[in-house]
């Protein structure tokens, strides 16, 4: 088992990348605490969770609110004795041109995903520095690369991970802790679905066109996601840090 032993935290766990990563990692012997705003999906995930044997804890959390943040790497002190993996996977989907977004929008966009995100990390740091280091993982997007029609807001806030995963990177190697991100083309999830729904398009017709994007022609699967995470997580990854995986069927490619 490739996190035997391991703790981790996964934000965002309720749905879509953020479950898959929650379930793969307590397959592979993870203790996991899961986080998320949404404690009835939260709990589903639990139970998925020790229904397959595995074990884990939820916390309902906004991660927007500092007090939340810190909490969540309390419950993993508190209900495993530590902590040695944290994955960033928690993200709003608020998506306008600069012309449009109104400052609430600009606000809870930042907010959740560049400064949540942060002091979630923040409160992290502390934990995994006390087991001699570990993975921090933070979830980014082929968005946060590419430019998008009335997606400032979002795509702003992905760009903003991938440069604060490289300055996490250099300031905790000494530290023995490896940060690296993520960046997923289309998957279907809840965010996505939200998507096509907003679109006006079936969910067939909006799988037809966004896979049209991808050099695979075809979307991605939130396990697929979660399979790329335990590896930089994982000691396999032992000697990348500051790096970026495009795990998006080639789509940034072209
Ligand atoms: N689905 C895609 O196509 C896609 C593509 C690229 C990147 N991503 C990234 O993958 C990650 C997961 O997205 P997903 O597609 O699984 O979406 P999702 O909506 O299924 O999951 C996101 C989760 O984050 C939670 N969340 C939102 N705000 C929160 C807050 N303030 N505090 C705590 N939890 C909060 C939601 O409740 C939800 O459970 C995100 O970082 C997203 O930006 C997704």
């Amino acid at each position: 088992m490739r996190l035997h032993n391991q703790v981790a935290i996964v934000t965002g766990a309720a749905s879509g990348i953020g479950r898959a990563c929650a379930l793969r990692f307590a397959e592979e012997g993870a203790r996991v605490v899961v986080a998320d705003i949404n404690g009835s999906e939260l709990d589903a995930t639990v139970g998925l969770i020790r229904a397959a044997g595995g074990e884990a804890v939820a916390v309902c959390s906004d991660i927007s609110k500092e007090e939340d943040a810190r909490r969540i790497s309390q419950a993993a002190v508190d209900s495993f004795g530590g902590l040695d993996i944290l994955v960033n996977n928690a993200a709003d989907f608020t998506t306008f041109s600069v012309e449009d977004a109104s400052m609430e929008n600009w606000q809870r966009v930042l907010g959740i995903n560049v400064i949540g995100t942060a002091m979630v990390a923040k409160y992290a740091i502390a934990h995994i520095k006390a087991r001699g280091g570990g993975s921090i993982v933070n979830v980014a997007s082929t968005s946060g690369v590419l430019a998008q029609h009335n997606f400032a807001t979002y795509n702003s806030s992905k760009g903003a991970i991938l440069t604060m995963t490289r300055c996490m990177a250099l300031d905790l190697a000494p530290a023995n802790i490896r940060v690296n991100s993520v960046s997923p083309g289309c998957v279907i999830t809840t965010a996505t679905e939200r998507e096509w729904i907003r679109m006006g398009l079936t969910r067939e017709e909006w799988t037809v066109s966004a896979a049209e994007e991808h050099m695979m022609k075809r979307v991605g699967e939130a396990h697929e996601v979660a399979n790329a995470v335990l590896f930089f997580a994982s000691s396999e990854a032992s000697f990348i840090t500051a790096a970026n995986l495009m795990v998006d069927g080639g789509r940034s490619a072209w």
